[in-house]
């Protein structure tokens, strides 16, 4: 299957005849650049990573002016910086803004790696490595598309801005306000965001739905050391079970989440919504094998697609506190600490959800313990339109490059930018990735099949002759 694709891959007729020749020819020197890029270890989620994500940005600013973009600078952002490049001399053209991050998860658990996460290999057709997927390999893939056309023709059918963050992984959080300062200096008519991907078994696809996220910290403090458990058990709150009760209170068995007003902006899906997801290829089963779950479990009344991507939900991350060593101390801890996510859907508001969070909280935390929660970023959830001109675009290119015309599919994933880009800078977006599902994002062993990367380029400079050509044709 994966031959067949590359045949066609080949047979297909390129955007110009010496862009094929020109990718061939320099496919080695670019996949050797990719491993550098995945060398740098830019967790942005880290203190001690903060020169390395800036090593990145060094990195990715010195490949853009290589590729032949112009106006390249670092900015700074008050955070680990953006990268920004521009292409303006298509006169009259539109204008599109790219966006991707390169900023990386952190690696732990470091042990289930098959090899260094920052030390990247190529094995089975595929490149491994922190960042392979999410998001380097597709910002890398931009860049070299830029190059690839700019090499062989000297000039791009349209206006290119690029603006690569570098903090995307840890909630955006100063993009937005970025932004707001800087709009007048990133006009664009539309923005591709490369950091999605593909469904199913690798089936070409271009997203249209995105959730939001709001991300909290509940601490919960008793007494200012552990105590012994014989002498105070009985007498004082215990702040993990505190905790447990107060995490009990949040979801109901049936799924729901039991906030108040926390569905209140929450606006239902349309029948033909619905009848779009329910027509896509999946199944349950083979989902939950998959995943290697003994079942799949959610809110009851939506099937298993709406529910992880257009439905709301509220999970722990990560809990601690107490007595976690070997054998036996028995103690009433000092502390609990819980990091708890909601996914959210469009319309709900990151803050309103927190300060709802926040006040029940607040409401039902058992006597005896001080309860604070924190909040810790999040985004607005993304809806676009697969009418969109530019949207139908990529998707023309993206059947001529992989050989299937593109489902149009919603992810559960946020991506905070994508909703900034709408409300600040007034421009539609088009979430065109190119992973594969399955790639290991965010967990050990990330990966991202050549195929799709070197894809990618192809589709990434096919789209921009697809762009051109609605002004031309004066489709749009
Ligand atoms: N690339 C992902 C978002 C994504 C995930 C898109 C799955 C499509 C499918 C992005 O890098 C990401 O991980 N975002 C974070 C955002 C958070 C830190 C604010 C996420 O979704 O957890
Ligand atoms: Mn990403
Ligand atoms: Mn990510």
């Amino acid at each position: 299957m994966r031959a067949a694709r590359l045949a066609r891959m080949s047979s297909t007729p390129t955007p110009t005849p010496s862009l094929e020749g020109h990718l061939a020819e320099s496919q080695a020197a670019r996949l050797a650049s990719l491993e550098e890029f995945l060398r740098i270890p830019s967790i942005s989620g880290i203190h001690e990573y903060a020169g390395d994500v800036r090593a990145a940005a060094g990195w990715l600013a010195d490949a853009m002016r290589s590729a032949g973009i112009e106006n390249v600078s670092i900015e700074e952002t008050g955070g680990h910086p953006v990268v920004y490049g521009d292409w303006l001399h298509a006169d009259g053209g539109p204008t599109v803004l790219i966006y991707g991050h390169y900023d990386v998860q952190p690696v732990d658990p470091l042990e289930e790696w098959a090899s260094p996460p920052f030390e990247p290999v190529i094995r089975d057709g595929r490149i491994l490595g922190r960042g392979a997927a999410d998001d380097k390999g597709q910002v890398h893939a931009h860049v070299m598309a830029a190059g690839a056309v700019l090499a062989t023709r000297g000039s791009l059918p349209i206006n290119v801005r690029y603006l690569f963050e570098g903090e995307e992984e840890s909630a955006s959080i100063h993009l937005h306000d970025w932004l707001v300062a800087h709009r007048d200096r990133v006009p664009a008519d539309v923005a591709i965001i490369s950091d999605s991907g593909f469904f199913d078994d690798n089936l070409p696809a271009i997203t249209v739905g995105l959730r939001g996220l709001m991300y909290a910290q509940i601490d919960v403090t008793g007494s200012p050391g552990d105590l012994h458990s014989g002498s105070y058990g009985g007498a004082v709150q215990n702040p993990i079970n505190a905790l447990a009760q107060i995490i009990t209170a949040l979801k109901g068995p049936d799924g729901r989440i039991r906030i108040p007003g926390f569905y209140d902006a929450v606006v239902p899906l349309t029948d033909d919504e619905r009848a779009e997801i329910a027509a896509l290829p999946f199944d349950d089963e083979a989902y939950r094998q998959t995943i290697g779950v003994p079942a799949l479990v959610g809110e009851a009344g939506y099937p298993t697609l709406e529910r992880r991507a257009t439905r709301p939900t509220l999970d722990v991350n990560g809990i601690w506190g107490g007595f976690q060593g070997e054998g036996t101390k028995t103690i009433i801890p000092a502390r609990a600490h819980a990091k708890v996510s909601c996914r959210l859907v469009v319309d709900q508001d990151p803050d309103a959800i927190f300060a709802a969070l926040r006040d029940f909280v607040a409401d039902i935390a058992p006597p005896g313990v001080t309860v604070t929660v924190q909040d810790l970023g999040g985004g607005r959830a993304s809806r676009t339109s697969h009418d969109h001109p530019v949207a139908q675009a990529a998707a023309r290119a993206l059947e001529a490059t992989f050989g299937a015309a593109p489902l149009f599919i919603w992810e559960g994933g946020s991506i905070p930018v994508s909703a900034s880009f709408e409300s600040v800078l007034g421009v539609p977006v088009v979430l065109l990735g190119f992973t594969q599902p399955n790639e290991n994002a965010h967990a050990p062993n990330e990966w991202l099949l050549l195929d799709n990367y070197e894809g990618a380029i192809r589709a990434i400079a096919r789209t921009f002759d697809e762009i051109a050509s609605i002004r031309d044709g004066g489709a749009d």
